[in-house]
């Protein structure tokens, strides 16, 4: 049965599975609808302005405590340790982390490998870049990160999300945002699966002001869908996996802490589809900065300084006259982590596949390679380019990403991407203006 959802971003939400299951007019009655529990969890300091407060408040079974004592352990692959390697200026592109062999179970949290990042959950500032590759369910076993809201970002096979207030199902192309503590197990509908996951251990994501662009545009609000409540009523012998200051926990606990009957509130996951992002971009000529293409912002605490951006590169028309029309060459303060999700990116002619990622951190130059750039600037600029078949996304971060150890020595590391740009010649001729 195909899941309803609640439309609308950061806005309060309510829903529930049973009728009269959620309480009216009171947050905690003396005695919940049918017998169940009341649990409150918080998202933001208690004091945290209205605009900016998430909380919500759950309708449950039983409540969160009630798990045997937790042990750490570790999925070697999937950590914040960010000081294993200097980090280096080069341009780094891997190649797509290759799927599971089928007599290899991997789940989604088994699955997850960690590429970059920088700052801690310690300091609630930075963010984990994790690649994934799974192929079977999460079975018996449920996650939760402490330490940061996670963006998952699907790039091969869909993800059914079962959370502890509903069940988020997502497709390539679509993103899920799952925050701060809520409760989660992933199954995979189409068996083998990839993607990318931002862990944020900054301020939670939020939708950018518009400024002069208006009330109206880039994601819109009301295309971002919350889940209804589901609860699971299930008991046995099961694992709630916990990941708290870089390191992960694991406990015994007895039943589905997806239990929750009945909920209202803010701090809930979202799934968007980026293919509703309304994409502006210059209709007379040159680029605007790619913050036109900004998805989702956790602010710093610097005003108009990310702590990290999520971009994206959806199809859009490319008219600006007398302009080199691919994203030009740069060097940015800000460091960038790129993937590719759906077809092809305008700016590399090739080895940038889906599934891949590249990394160019602060100050470090990029830009098109030299085949993209001579198709570029011999291209008929009096029409228009039609970019269709592409979603391309940035987790663009304020601090340098610090590749792990793991991400500098992997196989999927491209050792020769420096080479597609050597093809770039000396132009310039004195004599010819
Ligand atoms: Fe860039």
């Amino acid at each position: 049965m195909a899941p309803n959802y609640l439309s609308g971003f950061g806005n309060e939400h309510a829903s529930e599975a049973l009728p009269g299951a959620l309480p009216q007019g009171r947050n905690s009655p003396q005695r919940a609808p049918y017998g169940l529990y009341a649990e409150q969890i918080s998202g933001t300091a208690f004091t945290a302005p209205r605009h900016q407060n998430r909380r919500s408040w759950l309708y449950r079974l039983r409540p969160a405590v009630l798990h045997r004592p937790f042990a750490a352990f570790a999925q070697p692959r999937f950590h914040n340790r960010f000081d294993e390697a200097p980090a280096t200026p080069n341009q780094l592109r891997w190649d797509p982390l290759p799927l599971p062999v089928e007599n290899e179970p991997v789940d989604f949290l088994d699955g997850l490998v960690t590429y970059a990042g920088n700052g801690s959950a310690a300091a609630q500032a930075g963010i984990a870049i994790h690649l994934y590759a799974a192929n079977r369910d999460m079975q018996g076993r449920y996650f939760y990160s402490a330490d940061g809201e996670l963006l998952i970002v699907p790039q091969q096979g869909r993800l059914s999300i079962a959370t502890e207030l509903g069940v988020l199902e997502l497709e390539p192309q679509e993103i899920a945002l799952i925050p701060r503590g809520i409760r989660f197990r992933v199954a995979l509908p189409d068996g083998p699966a990839r993607g990318y996951v931002c862990e944020n251990f900054g301020a939670q994501l939020r939708l950018p002001d518009l400024g002069p662009i208006g009330s109206n545009g880039l994601a819109n609000p009301r295309d971002f869908l919350a889940p209804v409540a589901a609860w699971e009523d299930v008991e046995g012998d099961f694992e709630l996996v916990a990941k708290f200051q870089g390191e992960l926990w694991r406990a015994a606990i007895g039943h589905s802490p997806l239990d929750v009957v009945a909920w209202h509130g803010n701090h809930v996951p979202y799934k968007y589809d980026l293919r509703r992002f309304n994409t502006i971009g210059s209709i007379s000529y040159d680029h605007p900065d790619p913050s036109i293409f900004l998805v989702l912002t956790s602010p710093s605490d610097t005003p108009g300084v990310g702590n990290m951006d999520f971009v994206i590169f959806p199809p859009r028309w490319l008219v600006a006259e007398d302009t080199f029309r691919p994203p030009w060459f740069h060097r940015n303060i800000a460091s960038e982590f790129m993937g590719l999700i759906h077809g092809v990116y305008d700016a590399k002619a090739g080895g940038f596949a889906p599934g891949g990622a590249s990394l160019h951190n602060c100050m470090s130059g990029h830009g098109p390679d030299a085949a993209s750039f001579d198709k570029a600037s011999a291209a008929d600029v009096t029409k228009p380019d039609h970019i269709v078949d592409t979603m391309a996304f940035m987790f663009e971060a304020r601090a340098v990403l610090r590749p792990t150890a793991q991400a500098l020595a992997s196989p999927q590391l491209q050792q020769d991407y420096h080479e597609c740009w050597q093809g770039l010649r000396k132009t310039f001729d004195p004599d010819r203006r």
